[in-house]
């Protein structure tokens, strides 16, 4: 993959976070997330690339654009495999909360997971605890790990996890341990990433989220440095039946080599609304900012990217020529 590839992804995700970020707390999600999806369909356009939605907005009968199997970019370039999240965290929007992200994460063709939508199980954590935590071990064991490994008291640790009735369970297993927790609404992609930056202060993520998002989540963990473990839960037997036909065993740990394979992967962000590491969008009249995130594995290059644009010259955020 060229490197400028990184670059040009960043505008990709700055055009859908800003399109998206003008419904926020509209209590409008579905419109958050068509302005995002068509925001960043447009840009993608400009994209040197010959790029596959391998991960998207779902089956090409159910959505119009950035659905599964769909060609991005100019034709030329790098081929590559697209995992796409116009809108992560569409309910964050709606109602003006915390963390939701415009992501993207693409690697070498053949390379992401083609990771049907159903729940996975997850673990995640930064580098300092890489190879110490084990999905199979309990949610006990690991915060000890994860204590250990960064030097903490369990008292320090900080744990996140969606706030779901199927997650009581490692509730309860997080406070008996004396770790301490913080619930997130929605959004697990920017939960995990958190894990790999000391500022945010969270040290571990636990639960059931998307199986797409554990995939865009490996990428960015893996340009990190850091881990995520996995385990699909189907919920029906229609789903057991699409994980048998896509040749994926349900009772087998997916480990990082198998959420995205080889050592060149590109994961680009930017904020929607303000989380943790990456500030949302903020219009200033006639201009607006965004703050993005956007790392390379092979190069293990992490950028932070402030962007200010003129939503005169360029109302979509790419030129009309
Ligand atoms: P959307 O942006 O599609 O609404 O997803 C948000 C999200 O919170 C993800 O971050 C997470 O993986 C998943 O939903 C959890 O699903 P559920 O809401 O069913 O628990």
């Amino acid at each position: 993959m060229e490197r400028s590839l990184s670059m040009e992804l960043v505008r990709v995700t700055e055009a859908a976070a800003v399109s998206a970020a003008r419904w926020m707390g509209r209590g409008l999600k579905n419109e958050a997330d068509d302005a995002a999806t068509t925001a960043m369909r447009t840009v993608f356009d400009t994209i040197p690339m010959q790029g596959i939605v391998v991960i998207g907005e779902g089956e090409m009968d159910e959505a119009p654009m950035l659905y599964i199997g769909e060609e991005l970019g100019t034709g030329t370039g790098p081929l590559v495999d697209v995992a796409v999240d116009p809108l992560e965290g569409t309910n964050i929007v709606a109602a003006g909360g915390w963390n939701a992200l415009a992501v993207i994460a693409i690697a070498d063709k053949g390379n992401l997971l083609h990771a049907p939508d159903m729940y996975m199980d997850k673990i995640a954590v930064g580098p300092a605890a890489v190879g110490k935590v084990d999905i199979d071990a309990s949610v006990t064991d690991n915060l000890h790990a994860v204590a250990k490994a960064k030097n903490k008291d369990i008292g320090d640790v900080v744990a996140t996890v969606l706030n779901r009735e199927r997650h009581a369970g490692i509730i309860e297993e997080i406070r008996a341990a004396g770790a301490r927790i913080k619930l997130i609404n929605d959004g697990d992609v920017a939960a995990a990433i958190n894990t790999a930056f000391d500022d945010t202060g969270v040290d571990i993520l636990f639960g059931l989220g998307g199986a797409p998002e554990g995939v865009i989540a490996a990428v960015g963990l893996k340009c990190l440095g850091g881990e995520i473990q996995g385990r699909l839960v189907p919920s029906d037997d229609a789903e057991r039946e699409r994980c048998e036909k896509m040749g994926i065993d349900v009772s087998k740990v997916l480990y990082m080599d198998d959420l995205v394979k080889g050592d060149d992967a590109i994961f680009a962000a930017t904020g929607v609304t303000d989380g943790e590491l990456l500030r949302g969008v903020q219009f200033k009249g006639g201009y607006s900012e965004t703050h993005s995130l956007v790392m390379r594995s092979k190069s293990g290059t992490v950028r932070f990217v402030e962007g200010r644009h003129s939503m005169k010259k360029k109302p979509l955020l790419v030129m009309q020529d």
